[in-house]
């Protein structure tokens, strides 16, 4: 496992590369002037200095000057940002994580098109693909992101234009093997690496084209902002800005500013919650209420070697089944004192989802079976409080919850 300040910037430029942990307070201040906090330009237009600089603005791919939905200097640092510490060539930012998923595949795929896609993804995800894909004459074939060589093996030659995937996995923390989506050759590959955020893995590093992030969970951090973005070679982002700007999900400056700022203190929020998750996932392991903890980190975890190998932190989330099913899961999440029960990541505050009373409720049993999601599943997404009182909340409710 490398740590985080191990990842450092080979495009730096002469002189010693700076660590990703620098980069996160160093990115993104082309527009900054002489500001040192990142600055909020919310004006939706502006003023070109001549028709021919006009003209200019309006055909160049991703403009800052412009109009807004085009582009926007704060969003624009954000990009620059994100863009750097993926080590890709450029990044358009969205509405939401959802606005660039969409953005995305809209973007590249077209009647005709097939996309394999891994079934370890986020709902909305899922069901963009599952339903909104086939109404525009989009195939898509799921397979098992984990089983070694499916994804490649569904692949059609010239017919297959997308392969996407997410890693780790919302909500049981499935890894795809990055090295096996970025040696697929032909389609564009694309992965939605937002529960490892930038500082936990390299997809591109590995060779996946397109790099995607909810930059409302862990990198905005604060639950307070919603936004996404896309990274990736700057002709395939030119070409996504194109679809994106007529798409019209584009990315409040506001919203970006406060990615901005989250990121500055990533690095130290996700060593925290993971040291938090690790803590917790130990303890669980432990609880008889308990049939299955899912954490990268740990030994026992069956793709723990993979994670190893690339993930730098094993990141704040911890899946676990009850055994005692739906009733427990229920009875669980209202036990909970410090925990709150709400559905998003990557925030201050511990938060609890039970898929099964919410996320997934009404979704077919079978069906949620086949992706491990079961009537006792829980996510927890450990926040910024201390250790100790996350683990001794969680503990009391599976006690006072029959555990
Ligand atoms: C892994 C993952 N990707 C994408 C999204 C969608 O992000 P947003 O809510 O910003 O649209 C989510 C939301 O929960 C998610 O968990």
């Amino acid at each position: 496992m490398s740590s985080t300040s191990d990842t450092a910037d080979s495009s730096s430029g002469p002189g010693t590369p700076l660590a990703a942990a620098t980069r996160l307070i160093t990115g993104g201040r082309d527009h900054n002037g002489a500001a040192l906090a990142p600055t909020l330009v919310n004006s939706t237009t502006f003023r070109p200095a001549s028709v021919l600089e006009a003209r200019r603005m309006a055909t160049q791919p991703r403009p800052t000057h412009f109009y807004s939905r085009y582009g926007n200097p704060t969003v624009a640092d954000f990009e620059d940002a994100i863009a750097n510490l993926e080590g890709a060539e450029a990044a358009r930012a969205f509405a939401s994580g959802m606005g660039a998923i969409s953005g995305t595949v809209l973007a590249l795929c077209s009647k005709g098109s097939h996309i394999v896609a891994a079934r370890q993804l986020y709902g909305g995800t899922r069901q963009l693909l599952e339903n909104v894909c086939p109404r525009f004459g989009i195939d898509v074939t799921f397979v098992d992101g984990t089983l070694p060589g499916a994804m490649a093996g569904a692949v059609e030659p010239g017919r297959t234009t997308l392969v996407i995937a997410e890693s780790p996995s919302n909500p049981r923390l499935d890894l795809i093997d990055l090295d096996e989506l970025g040696a697929i050759q032909g389609p564009f590959t694309v992965l939605d690496s937002t529960f490892a955020t930038p500082l936990g893995q390299q997809p591109i590093a590995h060779g996946v084209d397109l790099v995607i992030h909810s930059a409302s969970k862990a990198i905005g951090g604060h639950n307070d902002a919603i936004l996404g973005v896309v990274a990736g070679p700057a002709d395939l982002i030119d070409w996504i800005s194109g679809f994106a700007a007529l798409q019209g999900a584009c990315a409040s400056p506001a919203d970006a500013l406060s990615g901005l700022r989250g990121l500055r203190t990533l690095a130290v929020r996700l060593q925290q919650q993971s040291a938090t998750a690790a803590e917790l996932a130990r303890t669980l392991v432990l609880h008889g209420a308990i049939s299955e903890v899912c954490y990268p980190g740990l030994a026992t975890h069956p793709q723990h070697d993979l994670a190893v190998r690339q993930l730098a932190m094993m990141g704040g989330l911890v899946t676990f089944d009850l055994a005692g099913g739906f009733d427990a899961g229920t009875k669980f999440v209202e036990a909970l004192g410090l925990v709150v029960h709400a559905p998003s990541v990557g925030g201050p505050e511990t938060l609890v989802c039970h898929p099964a009373s919410t996320t997934h409720v009404g979704l077919d049993p079978d069906d949620l079976a086949l992706d491990g999601i079961g009537p006792g599943t829980i996510r927890l997404s450990c926040g910024l409080e201390a250790t100790a009182d996350v683990v001794a909340d969680v503990c009391q409710a599976l006690g006072s919850s029959g555990g």
